[in-house]
């Protein structure tokens, strides 16, 4: 007799949920284990970036995926968008508070030694209007226009990598991985509008 276990869908939201704030929690515990290093600050930077970074190429992947006929990853790129939002807002916080102490003099500072924070700054700022219609009522709300305005996470993309290119300074070997990465998948996109206008 052949037993077909398929877990509901619930449970699998919550598994992809649990999965996301993992690596959160891995480096929370790790800070207050006192396991970061000499520098804690900047290895919690690099933590949440890392993060958002591989969760921004997740979301992107989901269409090619579902296309191949994995439709039901779909269900789970709201949950993966929110959480990059989250790394991403974290990443902005440990910013504000540990390098410049909230201090608008000590912001300007930090900006002169190092301008690629505006361009973090920036993919934040494009991610905010997708966190903030990320809900079923907004999507219904705005009817055609909640894609029109989804379609922001590719400068977010953009400007993203820009910025890991920017601090990455004379060591690029990981920008340049990202950038094939994102590459790929905004080409099957700029791909698909094509065929789509024809
Ligand atoms: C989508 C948005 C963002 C992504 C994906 C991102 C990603 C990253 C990554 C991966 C790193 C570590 C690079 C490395 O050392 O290997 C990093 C570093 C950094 N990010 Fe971001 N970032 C974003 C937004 C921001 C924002 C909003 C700010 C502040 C306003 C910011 C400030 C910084 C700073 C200061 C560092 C250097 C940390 C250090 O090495 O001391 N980033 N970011």
């Amino acid at each position: 007799m052949q037993h077909n276990v398929t877990l509901p869908p619930w449970c699998l939201t919550a598994l992809v949920i649990s999965a996301c704030g993992l690596p959160l929690a891995v480096l929370a515990t790790q800070l207050v284990m006192g396991q970061l290093g000499p520098d804690p600050a900047e290895r919690l930077m690099q933590g949440t970036g890392e993060w958002a970074l591989r969760g921004l190429a997740l979301v992107l992947l989901a269409s090619p995926l579902a296309q191949a006929g994995w439709r039901g990853v779909f269900r789970y790129r709201r949950v993966l968008g929110v959480s990059v939002f989250v790394y991403v807002s974290v990443h902005l916080l440990l910013f504000a508070q540990v390098y410049v102490g909230w201090s608008g003099a000590l912001l300007i500072e930090e900006l002169k030694e190092r301008p690629y924070v505006l361009v973090g700054f920036s993919a934040w700022a494009s991610l905010v209007p997708l966190a903030l219609t990320s809900s079923d009522s907004a999507r219904r709300r705005l009817g055609r226009r909640w894609r029109q305005l989804h379609r922001l996470i590719y400068p977010a993309t953009l400007l993203a990598w820009l910025h890991l290119l920017w601090l990455a300074r004379s060591d690029v070997g990981e920008a340049v991985v990202y950038g094939l990465i994102f590459a790929v998948l905004l080409g099957w996109r700029l791909r698909r509008y094509r065929q789509r206008a024809r």
